[in-house]
């Protein structure tokens, strides 16, 4: 392996690699990028240029991979390849774990710039250690008891749902991390949907907080990896130029919480108003019916007394 450099772009989490060629990486070589990324959790590799084979081949060193048979691309038809050209749509712009509304969420994205506007649309990420660890002990032991209804709305499918803890430990480096995201995470499982506003409001601005986040500028031809087990990332909306990307994810993991679920869901009792309309999503994930009067029903009447 040649000789590389790492520099260190944040306080909290990032880190520029450079003098590695990631084109002839081998499993030897995917070992050491592993450790860098549990050091630093999203790395930089300027200057790389991968071909798709070679970046699904780099990505594949790493875990199964995520298979889209069914989509459509702008560029390129490969089925690991995810690819966003923001002339397209599709840029994510809320703080977000890649594929958070899955059982078993991607482990790691790998992202190769492709074309890049000469200014604006930098990504930022922000470590969800360095969120959690920097909680109140009352607030972190709160959160490590609770869980979370995450779903696919962004993408068009709020049907698809998945609940996830919301302090998770990453199995590789023991360290516990936030897991829930403005983005796909809609509701805490054992809370009033009063209650769970309040929290995922208060832990959505937290997370985005400046020092717990690096802010990159890219090139074209740079590679960024980044573990989605302890981080969360953010695409800045401000560019009008062509930004294409092409991702590889790797799969295969299961959220482990920091502890398990310290209470049962929350489900109101025989009492149905018209606020159970928020209750309905996470009811239908676990299950439940809920009886409506008849007079609920009626469209006709105005509202309350
Ligand atoms: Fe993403």
């Amino acid at each position: 392996m040649n000789d590389y450099t790492i520099t260190r772009l944040a306080g909290s989490l990032g880190a520029e690699i450079h003098g590695m060629s990631l084109a002839r990486a081998d499993a030897t070589e995917a070992k050491v990028i592993k450790a860098l990324l549990h050091e630093h959790q999203v790395l930089f590799f300027p200057q790389q240029f991968l071909s798709t084979e070679a970046h699904v081949t780099l990505g594949s060193h790493f875990g199964p991979l995520d298979a889209h048979p069914n989509l459509r691309n702008p560029f390129t038809d490969h089925p690991n390849i995810f690819e966003l050209a923001a002339s397209h749509g599709g840029l994510a712009d809320e703080w977000h774990s890649d594929i958070s509304f899955s059982a078993n969420p991607s482990v790691m994205s790998i992202l190769n710039m492709i074309e890049c506007p000469e200014v604006g649309g930098d990504t930022l990420w922000t470590s969800a250690y360095a969120a959690y660890e920097s909680l109140s002990a009352p607030l972190q032991e709160l959160c490590a008891g609770l869980t979370a209804l995450h779903d696919a709305s962004p993408h068009g499918m709020p049907e698809l749902t998945t609940i996830h803890p919301v302090v998770r430990i990453h199995p590789e480096t023991g360290r516990a991390a936030l897991f829930v995201n403005e983005h796909f995470t809609r509701r805490i499982v054992e809370m009033s949907h009063e209650e769970s506003e309040m929290l995922l409001r208060y832990l959505f601005q937290w997370i985005a907080r400046p020092r717990f986040t690096v802010r990159y500028r890219w090139q074209n031809g740079t590679i960024a990896m980044w573990d989605n087990r302890c981080t969360q990332h953010f695409v800045l909306s401000d560019f009008s130029e062509q930004r294409i990307i092409q991702r590889v994810t790797v799969m295969g993991d299961q959220p482990t919480g920091l502890q398990p679920p310290r209470w049962q869901p929350f489900v109101r009792g025989e009492t149905v108003g018209a606020t159970s309309r928020y209750d309905r999503q996470l009811n239908a994930h676990l299950g439940i019916e809920i009886k409506t009067l008849d007079s609920n029903r009626k469209d006709d009447k105005p509202d309350g007394p």
